[in-house]
């Protein structure tokens, strides 16, 4: 049931402070400050971390290599499911591969978790569907409890699996005594902070749905990031191709000037993310460099970041929020964006050609 949304995708994005609320509260401890780990993990027994997934939950695993590294000092080797196996990594036995898949039905995934456990290591998904093949087939099933998503592009199922990865690493850092109790109480009390930065992020959807209008002129689009927030440019390029069919590419902000940059001109938007964290300086300086060439940008950031940016084609502003969530929040502009854009294009949203919402075909 849609309710009072034109689109499920509608009613999905809108649905997020609830459901990554509800996802949270499963898997931290809020009356003692704590991430849970789940029974059967064992994280100061284990070297390295294994995950696999693909498309958006992909995304989601490339940010959560991020958190476990920096968290947990795991080594994290991930890659996309379809080619994982071919890669013929070394996998330790007893190691704990992780896969991530909303549907728990993609074929490529299976393959992978089944590739893994017939090397030994132990298994865990973080799955939206807790009677799915991938989440019986685990032996510790971590469960986003985003509810059922119907539209085809994935929205609240990705935030929920972000947050879900995110306590993960949390309690994962702590097992490892990597991370204090001061550590983890920061850190638990800024993914509690989620739901409500959530909300006020929402109340960017009249702007950007005004700015879609110009989105659906273009051709391509780029979309550009550093840190946790070049998977969050990769997910956004996604989402825009996905429903608009607007050839968009997201780069790791770096790599500009190693090719893509040779695409700027004035009919190319490229949306810009940076929060104002460590690595916003940097970012800000790729950004100038596509100012010069003409090229049109859309920055999403915080007030801070804002002020020090100047002038843009178009700036939103996100609540500020520790740097280590912020992933799940710019998540949310990525989605609308993409949203209005096809909306106004008159595509098929909640359907769009050639996609199917699970994969079961390798
Ligand atoms: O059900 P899964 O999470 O395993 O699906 C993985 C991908 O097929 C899925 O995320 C796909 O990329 C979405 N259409 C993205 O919006």
């Amino acid at each position: 049931d849609k309710g009072n949304y034109r689109h499920f995708m509608a009613k999905e994005i809108a649905e997020q402070p609830e459901v990554v609320g509800h996802t949270l509260a499963h898997h931290l401890d809020m009356a003692n400050m704590r991430a849970r780990v789940p029974d059967g993990i064992d994280f100061a027994t284990l070297d390295r971390l294994a995950i696999s997934a693909c498309g958006t939950a992909f995304y989601a695993g490339l940010v959560a290599r991020y958190w476990f590294e920096k968290f947990a000092r795991m080594p994290v080797d991930i890659d996309i499911a379809s080619e994982f196996r071919y890669r013929e990594p070394p996998l330790k036995e007893g190691g704990l591969a992780i896969m991530i898949s909303q549907s728990g039905e993609t074929a490529d995934t299976l393959a992978t978790l089944r590739h893994c456990r017939e090397q030994g290591m132990q298994i865990a998904s973080v799955c939206n569907v807790p009677t799915s093949t991938i989440a019986r087939d685990s032996d510790a099933v971590l469960p986003t409890l985003a509810g059922p998503e119907i539209g085809v592009a994935s929205t609240k199922a990705f935030t929920c699996q972000l947050a879900t990865l995110a306590a993960l690493a949390v309690a994962a850092g702590r097992a490892r005594k990597v991370l204090t109790a001061e550590d983890e109480f920061r850190l638990v009390n800024a993914l509690i902070e989620v739901p409500r930065l959530m909300t006020e992020t929402l109340k960017l959807e009249p702007q950007i749905e005004r700015l879609a209008k110009t989105f659906a002129h273009s051709r391509d689009a780029l979309y550009l990031g550093r840190g946790t927030s070049y998977p969050i440019a990769l997910e956004g390029a996604l989402k825009l191709k996905e429903i608009s069919y607007i050839h968009a590419e997201g780069y790791a902000a770096g790599e500009l000037k190693h090719g893509p940059i040779a695409l700027i001109d004035e009919d190319v938007p490229v949306v810009v993310v940076a929060p104002f964290d460590q690595l916003f300086e940097k970012t800000v300086s790729n950004m100038q460099e596509v100012q010069a060439r003409g090229g049109k940008v859309v920055l999403i950031t915080d007030a801070e970041g804002a002020i020090v940016a100047g002038e843009t084609f178009e700036t939103l502003i996100v609540p500020t929020s520790y740097a280590f969530v912020s992933p799940l929040i710019y998540a949310i502009p990525m989605q609308l964006l993409a949203y209005h854009t096809a909306v106004f294009m008159g595509t098929d949203v909640d359907q769009p050609r050639n996609l199917a919402k699970s994969v079961t075909v390798e």
